[in-house]
């Protein structure tokens, strides 16, 4: 048979030894003769498929949703002071990128973790929160600052709308809503957030598609692809922020000492 010199590195996405770059199989030519959009190229580069019309239009959605949420969250405050220090794109938008966590917007995997092992299992509702509670841990996807019973998030509206109307199954979905239900009856802000909508709708999204096995499912899950959808987004928001900060030629920013307390 052939012998192979060992290599450094494996990679199984993209290929650009041809006459034209591939993703994932499929060349660039065809990338632009069948229209594909950039939901497209995210199924083909992030999951190594294509995905039905409905699929990459949703990941579409998530992107447009999730772009910017204004200059007072976290990711676009640290971009705004880094550009007005006079730093470059690149690092203003990483400085904004780096806030991407837990709390704010990096909820994704945690929220799709936890409502699908509490599907799964069959936990109630109140199983799962109290679950969550007696262990010290937030249930990631449910919360906001702003954001309230009375003061719904569009974006969620607008994502569960999108799941009714296309998705064959959004029983994650119903299920992290019965969790909202719930954490509502505990507190007002205790709502489902984007975060949340798009951890459970990916999963009715993987699940429900018929194009992934349980296993790959399960380790999309665990491996954490789901976040990258909120960096990739707001990274469009960050970027937008950096030239608007260098377009208005603002000065370097100083906090006020009246914002901050000085206590021993
Ligand atoms: N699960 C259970 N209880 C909660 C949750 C939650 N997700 N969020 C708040 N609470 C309760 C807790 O009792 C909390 O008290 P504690 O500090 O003793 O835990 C109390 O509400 C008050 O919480 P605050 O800290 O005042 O809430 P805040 O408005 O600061 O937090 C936040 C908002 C950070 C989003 C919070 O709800 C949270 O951590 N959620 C989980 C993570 C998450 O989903 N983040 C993504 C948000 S969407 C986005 O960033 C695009
Ligand atoms: C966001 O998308 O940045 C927000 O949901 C966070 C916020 O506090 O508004």
């Amino acid at each position: 048979g052939k012998v192979r010199a060992p290599t450094h590195i494996i990679s199984t996405i993209s290929d650009d030894r041809g006459d034209e770059p591939c993703y994932a199989g499929v060349p660039m030519s065809t990338i632009i003769e069948r229209g594909f959009n950039v939901g497209d190229v995210i199924s083909l580069l992030w999951f190594k498929r294509s995905l039905p019309r409905y699929c990459t239009q949703f990941i579409e959605i998530c992107v447009m949703l999730c772009a910017d949420h204004g200059p007072c969250v976290s990711g676009a405050h640290n971009t705004i002071v880094t550009a007005r220090a006079g730093k470059d794109l690149v690092s203003s938008l990483v400085s904004g990128l780096l806030t991407i966590g837990p709390r704010f917007g990096g909820a994704i995997d945690d929220a799709a973790r936890y409502f699908k092992d509490a599907y799964d299992r069959g936990l109630s509702p109140y199983e799962f929160v109290e679950g969550m509670k007696r262990k010290g841990i937030r249930v990631p996807g449910i919360g906001h600052r702003i954001k309230s019973r009375d003061n719904r998030d569009k974006r969620v509206q607008l994502l569960q709308q999108y799941a009714h109307n296309h998705f064959p199954s959004v029983k994650y979905m119903e299920y992290a809503v019965q969790v909202e239900n719930y954490t509502l009856s505990k507190a007002n802000n205790l709502v489902l957030n984007v975060d949340g909508a798009i951890g459970s709708l990916f999963l009715d999204l993987l699940s429900g598609s018929g194009m992934f096995t349980k296993p790959e499912i399960d380790e999309i899950v665990d491996i954490g692809y789901l976040n990258g959808l909120f960096v990739l987004a707001r990274s469009i928001g960050l970027i937008g922020h950096t030239f608007d900060q260098k377009r208005l030629k603002q000065p370097l920013y100083r906090h006020p000492w009246e914002d901050v307390l000085y206590t021993k």
